[in-house]
């Protein structure tokens, strides 16, 4: 992690990914707080600079030109400055991810909120999450439920997960000429294929003719879900933003948090939730209905306490289905009898440490911690066979025979997560 950090940031890997992401920075804001209250302020300081004048937190912020030609699409393809509210100091994206950093500033302070400097950090940042929260809840909820959409497959975090095919085959786009970064880098079978690309390209030329502006999207665009991943951040960051409000003395924002908030769970519970799968899906807002497939997604509710128990019961039988009674790894990304399941290729298939970090501090809420346990040491010993990859192959057998970690070597937030469950009593 402290080989990825530049100036003021830190990059999730290098070769692969040479800017800073928004929710990594998060995860690895955390890992810092355990060893370095600096960096973990620095970190998301400089991640609220790249902030918009409407609150939208942008997912990668451009810092190196020297990088520009060794990713793609870089600033050049985004043309963010088509957008009104875009940041002239910064470029950026002009999508967004899994706003994290409401729980994540919490933490920090929950570490260090004893100094004074900790106190001013949460004072400045407070009103800065805030806003990417008023612009979510504006913006990306048309329907007024309380859930948010989001635009883009990679504002979800979870790329290229199969619970997208669906929305592909509903519309045709053209094949795009360009030259792959990634796969230069990391093995084509651990890769996106290449016709997803062109969807995930087009739909920014999309956005880009309607100079990104959000209404015209959500009246228009083919791609508009709501995201149980996306959406339990954002629950669990207002539940954190309310405790650290009332300490703070931000009454007014408490009091929209709050408002918010019970419509959010509620609209969760009531929409979401699959009770024959036990847990949570992904509602296409174009197509009016679950996506198919399921996905470790549907899991990250626990994080923000949005299953009663009787639903967090029943999402323990889903979790152990997806691990195959402990023939693989908790927790693969993606439903291991479907046929789409693929246990190299990213989103599809294999076992990441942010979600599984997730699932363990959800279910540790719930006092589960048996089956809380039982994730954390196969996260510790994957990570301890096969080294701090980005994601992992989920079956055991072929784990330890071969050595499978995939993607990215030497990654940021499977470091700066593995420095919190070992700092974690449980
Ligand atoms: C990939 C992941 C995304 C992550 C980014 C940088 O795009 O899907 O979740 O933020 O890489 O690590």
């Amino acid at each position: 992690m402290l080989d990825n950090r530049k100036q003021g940031y830190t990059i999730p890997g290098a070769g692969i990914y040479p800017f800073q992401w928004k929710w990594d920075s998060g995860f690895i804001a955390l890992g810092y707080s355990h060893f370095d209250l600096q960096k973990a302020m620095i970190e998301m300081e400089t991640l609220f600079d790249a902030q918009w004048d409407n609150g939208f937190v942008p997912h990668i912020i451009f810092h190196s030109v020297a990088e520009r030609e060794n990713y793609f699409p870089n600033a050049d393809f985004y043309h963010s400055s088509l957008s009104a509210n875009a940041n002239l100091n910064y470029e950026t994206t002009t999508l967004t991810q899994p706003p994290v950093e409401g729980w994540i500033i919490e933490r920090i302070y929950r570490i260090g909120g004893h100094l004074p400097e900790i106190q001013e950090f949460v004072k400045k940042l407070f009103p800065k999450v805030m806003a990417q929260h008023e612009y979510l809840y504006e913006n990306r909820d048309p329907l007024h439920e309380g859930l948010v959409y989001i635009q883009h497959n990679w504002e979800s975090g979870t790329d290229n997960s199969p619970v997208w095919d669906e929305i592909w085959r509903s519309f045709k786009v053209p094949e795009y000429n360009f030259s792959r970064k990634d796969t230069q880098v990391v093995k084509e079978e651990q890769r996106p294929v290449k016709r997803e690309y062109d969807y995930y390209l087009y739909l920014i030329d999309l956005f880009k003719k309607w100079r990104y502006n959000d209404a015209l999207i959500a009246e228009t665009s083919p791609f508009l879900v709501q995201d149980p991943l996306f959406n339990s951040m954002l629950v669990a960051s207002n539940k954190s933003l309310i405790r650290l409000g009332k300490k703070f003395g931000f009454s007014q924002d408490v009091e929209r948090l709050e408002i918010w908030n019970r419509k959010s769970v509620s609209a969760f519970n009531e929409k979401l939730f699959d009770k024959d799968a036990g847990m949570y899906r992904h509602f296409d807002l174009r197509g009016g209905k679950w996506l198919d497939g399921l996905t470790s997604s549907g899991f990250a509710p626990l994080f923000a306490g949005i299953p009663s128990r009787q639903q967090m019961e029943k999402m323990l039988s889903a979790l152990e289905r997806f691990s195959k009674d402990g023939r693989y790894y908790p927790i693969p990304s993606f439903d291991p009898e479907d046929n789409s399941f693929e246990p190299q290729r990213y989103w599809r298939g294999p076992v990441w440490v942010n979600m599984n970090w997730l699932i363990i501090e959800g279910l540790k809420s719930y006092g589960e911690s048996i089956w809380a346990r039982r994730i954390k040491e196969g996260t510790l010993q994957m990570v301890r066979e096969q080294g701090f990859f980005e994601y992992f192959e989920p079956e055991k057998k072929k784990s330890r025979k071969q050595g499978f970690g995939y993607g990215g070597q030497q990654f940021s937030w499977t470091a700066a997560l593995i420095i919190d469950l070992l700092n974690n009593r449980l």
